[in-house]
């Protein structure tokens, strides 16, 4: 049976744009599989993406505030998924209807999952699912507002969001459509497109 070995090592480059003491080590981990599992997969990544965004967010919100912490998504946002897009070989993105950063807009072939992710019921969060689009597997898993921290920066202007914060989002994302959310819509997707078949 052939064996797939996924290399953990990109822990290590997650944490380095924190102020997380960098995990060296390179743990090896064997998954027995005939062939990649790629809704397993795609949750693990997104996981691992969302937790370790969520957690930089937090810091940067400890230490400065929203301002900083819009600061820190302006710049590191990217940089942590593509260290986990290197390392596992995939393409990682966040889009929406209305996105915040202009790349992060839909394109014509999510649309039909965004739709069915729309069409949900509020408040149920709704399954991840991977579909074969021109021989390449690509994982959608709806993004929603969660918790009441993501309307700091997604809520309403003026009472969940700060006139501070307000002018940064501004500055920084002069087109923003990613505010007056509330609590348990759907935010957004994650989309990992993997190399190969
Ligand atoms: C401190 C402010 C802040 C908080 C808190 C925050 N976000 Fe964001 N969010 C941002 C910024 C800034 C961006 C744009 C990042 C970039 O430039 O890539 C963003 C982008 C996103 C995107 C990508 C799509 C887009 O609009 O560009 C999603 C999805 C998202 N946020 C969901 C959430 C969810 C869910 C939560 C709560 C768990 C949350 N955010 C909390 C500031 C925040």
């Amino acid at each position: 049976m052939k064996r797939i070995i996924i290399a953990f090592g990109l822990v290590g480059l997650i944490y380095a744009c924190g102020s997380e003491k960098e995990e060296k080590s390179s743990k090896k981990e064997e998954v027995k599989e005939t062939t990649p599992n790629y809704r397993d997969l795609g949750l693990d990544i997104t996981n691992t993406a969302q937790k370790t965004l969520l957690k930089h967010v937090g810091q940067a919100m400890k230490m400065g505030g929203p301002n900083a912490a819009i600061q820190y998504c302006n710049i590191n946002a990217m940089t942590i998924t593509d260290s986990l897009s290197q390392a596992h070989k995939v393409k990682i993105s966040r889009v929406s209807e209305r996105n915040r950063n202009e790349s992060n807009h839909l394109a014509d072939a999510d649309l039909p999952f965004w739709n069915h992710y729309k069409s949900g019921e509020a408040n149920v969060q709704m399954a991840d699912t991977v579909v074969n689009m021109d021989g390449k597997h690509i994982y959608y898993r709806p993004i929603y507002i969660a918790n009441p921290a993501c309307l700091n920066c997604h809520g309403q202007s003026g009472t969940d969001i700060l006139e501070g914060t307000i002018a940064k989002l501004d500055e920084f994302y002069p087109n923003d459509k990613a505010r007056d959310y509330n609590l348990g819509e759907l935010r957004g997707m994650w989309k990992l497109e993997f190399e190969g078949k």
